[in-house]
């Protein structure tokens, strides 16, 4: 678990560097064409992983630091407690249980709509995110 913490409290940095950094570019516009809900359904679920990118450790967090406890970040420093609250670390608590589920599902939809678009659609949207490019603006093709 001091693990756990420990890691997660780096990446909120990376999280909030990421998201802000996807937020503020925007997204890059779409190779493939769909059906109106699978490009609902992508939007979405892109915003909810962006979301939980840091949701997971704020609520980690959270739930430590409200419920009174420090976190030891690896021996490096030490974040300490905010306050010792019973409800608001039960609350953090939940939050970080019910994403973690609700990441899980996210991510098996994406992973399969990835590999749904690279196997079955043969379009550029997996080779895109690998390379940067596609192999179009490649010359490849
Ligand atoms: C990317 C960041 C993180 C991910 C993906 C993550 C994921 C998870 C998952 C899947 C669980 C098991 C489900 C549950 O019982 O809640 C869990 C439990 C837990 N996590 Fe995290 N976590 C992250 C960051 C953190 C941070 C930063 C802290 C605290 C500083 C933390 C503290 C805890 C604690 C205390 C539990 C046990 C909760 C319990 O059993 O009641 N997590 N985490
Ligand atoms: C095997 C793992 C994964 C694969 C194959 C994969 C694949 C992809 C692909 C192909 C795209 C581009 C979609 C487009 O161009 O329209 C994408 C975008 C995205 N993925 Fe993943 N992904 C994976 C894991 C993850 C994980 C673990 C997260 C976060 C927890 C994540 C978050 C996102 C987000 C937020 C986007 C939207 C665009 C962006 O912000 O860059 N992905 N993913």
């Amino acid at each position: 678990m001091g693990i756990h913490k420990a890691t997660g409290s780096i990446l909120l940095a990376f999280a909030l560097w990421r998201v802000g950094w996807r937020l503020w570019q925007g997204f890059p516009p779409l190779i493939s064409d769909g059906p109106a809900w699978q490009l609902r359904l992508a939007h979405w679920s892109h915003y909810g992983l962006l979301a939980a990118i840091v949701l997971m450790p704020l609520s980690g967090m959270a739930g430590s630091l409200l419920g009174g406890r420090n976190i030891d970040v690896f021996g490096m420093f030490i974040i300490p407690a905010i306050t010792k609250n019973e409800l608001l670390h039960d609350i953090a608590g939940e939050v970080h249980e019910i994403a973690a589920y609700a990441v899980l599902i996210i991510l098996v939809l994406h992973i399969g709509a990835a590999l749904k678009h690279h196997f079955k659609d043969r379009d550029q949207t997996l080779n895109r995110m690998l390379t940067g490019r596609t192999s179009k603006e490649d010359g490849k093709t």
